[in-house]
This record gives C-alpha cells, sequence and structure tokens, in this order.
C-alpha cells in the first residue's frame, strides 16, 4: 500500500467511490423494479355494477395466466369504484394518477364518466386503456395520444344495425335509451342508417339511467303505432325494460331489438324467457367460433363457477392482453410512455372476438364483425346466435388527429 503513488491510490479510491454511487443508480435505470401498478376506474355498486365485475374477472383471467409477473416486475391492479357518479370517477382518476402513480390506468364504464377524465389523463401524459366506455367524441374531436379504447365506440355496434332493422324488421320503430350521453350516441347512430333505408321513427324517448319503473314509456310505445323498438339499456335497466316489456303484453305485439348490451349474458339469466327473440348487434357473443374464444369460455366459466363470459369480459381479456404484451415488448420498462404508447399502437393479436387491432387513426379498436344476434335457446341456456355479420367496423373518427 505505502508503495501506491498518490496519483494510483486516487484513481482507485475515486473509481471505488463512483462504484457504490452509480452502480445501484445504473441498476434502476436498466430494469425497474416493483410493482407494476395498473389503476381501475369501474363500477362495483350501481346499475351497471354487474359490467364492472365480468371486466374485472377478464382482466384477472389474463394477469393470472401470466402468474402476476411481466418482465420480471409483478402486476398490482388497485380498483377504484367510481360509483357510477362522474365526480366520483373524476377524484378515483386524480388519486390514482397523482397518489399512486399508477403506470397504467383501465376503466371506466360510463361515457359521462370517461369525458370528465379525459382532460386529466391527456395533460398527465397517462396512459390509459378504455375497458369500456363508448364516448364517441373520445374517438374523435376530444381523441388523445395517450387514450386507447379496446372496447367499442357508442357507434359501433348501432351504426350498421338501423339498416338492418329497416329491411329486415321493420320501418316502424320507436327508439328509448337512458338520458346520458352513451343513449344519445347510440341512437344516434342507429338513425345514421335507418332514415336513409327508408325507416320512420313514431317516437323517441329518454328515461333517465337507473329507471326502475318503464311503465309510462311502454304505455307510450304502444301508443305511438310502432312495429318494432329499437333500445339500448344495459346492466339493471337492461333487466328491468326488457322484463317489463314483456309483462306489459307488448312482446306479441312489437319485435325488440337494441345494442348488444340489451342481452348480454351478465342480464340473461335475470330476463329468462323476456329475453327470448330479441334481436340485437354486438361485436361479440360467447357462441362464437373460434379457438381463442373457445379457450376463454371454457377457462372462464372454469374460473368464476360457471358464470358465461359476456362482451364486457371480451372487452377485459382484450384489455389485460394489451396491457401484458406491450408491458413484455418494453421489457418492463414503464418510463418511457412514448415507447409504450408506440408498442400498444401496434398490438395485434387474436381475440375471442377475432383479429383485434387499434385504427392507428383514432387508437379505438376496429370491430372484426358487428354481429346481428337473436336471443334463442341452446345447450346451455339462452344466449345471443348470430344469424348476420357486417365485417370491418371503424368508427368514422371525425376530427380527431392523432398525435394529439
Ligand atoms: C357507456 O356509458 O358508454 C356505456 C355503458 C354501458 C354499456 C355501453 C356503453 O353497456
Amino acid at each position: 500500500m505505502d508503495r501506491l503513488t498518490r496519483r494510483k491510490f486516487l484513481g482507485t479510491a475515486s473509481l471505488a467511490a463512483a462504484g457504490t454511487a452509480v452502480g445501484p443508480w445504473v441498476l434502476r435505470a436498466g430494469a425497474q423494479s416493483g410493482p407494476i401498478k395498473i389503476g381501475v376506474v369501474l363500477p362495483y355498486s350501481g346499475v351497471y355494477a354487474v359490467l364492472g365485475e365480468s371486466i374485472t374477472q377478464a382482466m384477472e383471467l389474463v394477469f393470472a395466466r401470466e402468474n402476476w409477473t411481466v418482465a420480471g416486475r409483478k402486476i398490482e391492479m388497485i380498483k377504484e369504484d367510481d360509483e357510477m357518479q362522474p365526480p366520483i370517477g373524476i377524484r378515483k382518476t386524480e388519486k390514482l394518477i397523482d397518489s399512486d402513480k399508477v403506470d397504467i390506468l383501465t376503466g371506466p364504464v360510463h361515457s359521462g364518466i370517461l369525458m370528465g377524465m379525459r382532460d386529466k389523463v391527456h395533460n398527465s401524459k397517462t396512459i390509459l386503456i378504455v375497458s369500456n366506455a363508448g364516448a364517441d367524441a373520445i374517438s374523435r374531436e376530444r381523441c388523445s395520444k395517450w387514450i386507447f379504447r379496446a372496447s367499442f365506440s357508442n357507434w359501433q355496434p348501432n351504426q350498421p344495425m338501423g339498416e338492418w332493422v329497416a329491411k329486415h324488421v321493420s320501418k316502424d320503430v320507436f327508439i328509448t335509451a337512458p338520458n346520458y350521453q352513451a343513449g344519445k350516441d347510440q341512437l344516434g347512430a342507429f338513425k345514421e342508417t335507418f332514415v336513409p333505408a327508408g325507416g320512420k321513427l313514431v317516437g323517441e324517448d329518454y328515461p333517465k339511467l337507473g329507471e326502475t319503473d318503464y311503465a309510462p314509456y311502454l304505455t307510450k310505445i304502444r301508443q305511438s303505432g310502432a312495429k318494432a323498438v329499437y333500445a339500448f339499456f344495459s346492466g339493471s335497466d337492461a333487466v328491468n325494460f326488457v322484463k317489463q316489456f314483456d309483462q306489459f303484453g307488448l312482446k306479441q305485439s312489437i319485435k325488440l331489438t337494441g345494442a348488444g348490451f340489451l342481452t348480454e349474458p351478465d342480464v340473461l339469466p335475470a330476463q329468462g324467457r323476456s329475453a327470448l327473440g330479441v334481436i340485437t348487434g354486438h361485436f361479440y357473443t360467447p357462441l362464437l367460433d373460434n379457438p381463442t374464444n373457445q379457450r376463454f369460455v371454457k377457462e372462464f366459466q372454469a374460473k368464476f363457477g360457471g358464470k358465461m363470459p359476456d362482451g364486457f369480459a371480451c372487452q377485459g381479456y382484450d384489455t389485460a392482453e394489451v396491457i401484458v404484451r406491450a408491458l413484455k415488448a418494453v421489457n418492463g420498462n414503464t418510463q418511457d410512455k412514448l415507447k409504450l404508447v408506440e408498442v400498444i399502437e401496434k398490438s395485434e393479436f387474436d381475440s375471442p372476438r377475432g383479429r383485434f387491432r387499434f385504427d392507428p387513426k383514432s387508437h379505438n379498436v376496429i370491430q372484426p364483425f358487428i354481429y346481428v344476434r337473436e336471443v334463442r335457446e341452446v345447450a346451455g341456456g339462452l344466449n345471443n346466435v348470430p344469424i348476420d355479420k357486417v365485417a370491418n367496423v371503424a368508427d368514422p373518427g371525425t376530427g380527431c388527429t392523432l398525435p394529439a
């Protein structure tokens, strides 16, 4: 040691010091440790609670398949109940972004909550994978480079149905939906093709979201002379509307049609035979004949006590699949958000609904098909049997210019 020159000694010492100071920092920058936090804003109470449950279950199915670990990092879901109230959904979003510092955000179900979350998500550059809410504006004038939608825009399941109903069911139709943005979007999309196909709207009505007594509306429908009804209701609204439509004696003379949410398997058991014969448009039915769907239905039923997966579960599956694939592509590094956006944009895989991909124009999923389905009794009970389909249904994306 005493033969060491001062110069050599200083050199060795500073290297050693640099080693302790720099070593761990270099490690952290190279490979992030700690869990990957997925923030989830969904309704676990209220009219759409059954939707929140299906989405969550399917996400958990996918993460469990990965042993809750991607690229050596644990996946942690932080779930928040938005209680179907926009101010609560927005507050929970702020908490997940500002306090929990989530890596990726998912949800919500309610279009009004999505619209309320939008600016916070966009301004904080938080990646949001929408797992239900269909607000058309999010694929159009309010689109954001940080927002992707793995579910649908409200336009998508309804636009092909206008022409189909006019051609195959009736030209005298009464339309109805809950009185909020999703209701307006969905019926608006139906009208877009129904009226040019020669359809006549004999009436239009918007009960409040969460209505439990549809009698006044059913009276109006009876008096309108409608030959068919086209409706968007979901969750407990769908149960009440479909059952009361039957109890009111309208089923014998007026054909009930609508957006797929009206008779999804989350509500079919409660609707029972009242739902028989209802015709709806949707991007999914658990009866789809492809290997990914067959495996999904089997695994979902095995994990959740025989429960039939619905379109919401398919959305949860795809949301989790997009997340897992993107995290693998960046080797678990969630710091480079632009890189994450880039790999999410390129997501493409076999989903239970068919080949999944985002429209680069709007970041909204392109539906491989919109199926026209009829509720029939099949092996395993009541289900939505596909009777017709329209391929490659992409939201028009009007007014969206990405990257923005
Ligand atoms: C929505 O608010 O966007 C919404 C809610 C329930 C559905 C579909 C869309 O089933």
